[in-house]
């Protein structure tokens, strides 16, 4: 059984030879982020400051009801550097409402352009539609198709769910078909992480496409989707690690793998005899799990 501190000990000190992003989950507290008193919604209805800031300020189980115009917020599913994303509900439906805000981008206000046009243009059952834009002065963000799961991050680092061989297989086999799918519209998602992995009933979802772009094979190139699927199954296999001694080893040794899966995560990964498309990477999967 694998414990919180090795697969931590893991992320601090393996970076897979040059990828590792480190999930963030720090948000920050602003007062002075609203420069006018109340704010106009993208259909001309007023909200206030005070609503507004409690969205983005407090934590939303320890208050009343609160709502962005008619929806009606249930809780936050998670908060990155950039926003927040929440449970919210028009009472028919559920729906991920996600609120960046607004002067994190004013370097680059097209940013969050790509996450919308991506997500408008795409249709798979495993990623959310895109329902609709919000866009007030301080606020930009999007009301998405929410999917139902818990995000992989939290399967691991809170529940601490082990991974077995089948699972890594139902896993990595959906997530390669994702990848078929986005790689043949011409998106590379770059962010293939385990916070944006959700988990329900066997099935997974792919969520946050606010690094997608479209691939131009100069500096938007699918490789970069195979380096985060190979770290993101180091994290899966890592959940198994027991770690017996002190002393820090490279993932390929301590892990134990065939060789099949060391090649596989080396050529995901490393920098010789990279794959060149997905199909390859598929071809090889499945030779590792026959
Ligand atoms: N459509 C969705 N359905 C269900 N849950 C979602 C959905 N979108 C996001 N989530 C949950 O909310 C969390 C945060 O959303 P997301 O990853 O899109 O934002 P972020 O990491 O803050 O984005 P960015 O990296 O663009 O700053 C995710 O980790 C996931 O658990
Ligand atoms: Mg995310």
């Amino acid at each position: 059984m694998s414990s919180y501190s090795d697969t931590k000990r893991y992320c601090s000190n393996r970076r897979g030879g040059s990828y590792y992003k480190r999930p963030h989950s720090s948000r920050s507290s602003s007062s002075s982020r609203f420069s006018t008193h109340h704010h106009k919604n993208c259909k001309g209805r007023h909200f206030s400051k005070a609503i507004v800031q409690k969205l983005l300020d407090t934590d939303i189980k320890h208050s009343r009801e609160q709502y962005f115009e008619k929806l009606r917020i249930l809780k936050i599913l998670g908060e990155g550097k950039f926003g927040t994303c929440y449970l919210v509900t028009d009472e028919k439906t559920l729906f991920a409402l996600k609120l960046l805000k607004k002067k994190k981008y004013q370097k680059n206000p097209n940013k969050a352009k790509f996450e919308e046009d991506i997500l408008k243009t795409l249709r798979h059952e495993a990623i959310p539609r895109f329902i609709r834009k919000i866009d007030d002065e301080s606020l930009i963000g999007f009301i998405l198709e929410y999917k139902q799961g818990m995000n992989l991050e939290t399967m691991i680092f809170s529940q601490g769910h082990v991974f077995t061989r089948n699972e890594i297989y139902n896993i990595g086999k959906q997530l390669i078909d994702i990848l078929k799918y986005l790689h043949g519209e011409g998106v590379v998602h770059r962010d293939i992480r385990l916070p944006n992995v959700l988990f329900n009933d066997n099935r997974i979802y792919l969520v946050d496409f606010g690094l997608a772009r479209w691939i131009d094979n100069k500096n938007f190139k699918p490789e970069r989707d195979f380096l985060c699927l190979g770290n993101f199954l180091l994290h899966l296999y890592y959940t198994s690690f027991t770690d017996k001694t002190k002393k820090s080893r490279p993932w390929y040794e301590e892990l134990k793998l065939s060789s099949k899966e060391f090649v596989f995560l080396k050529k995901l990964m490393g920098n010789e005899k990279r794959y060149k498309n997905i199909y390859e990477v598929e071809m090889d999967f499945e030779e590792m799990f026959k």
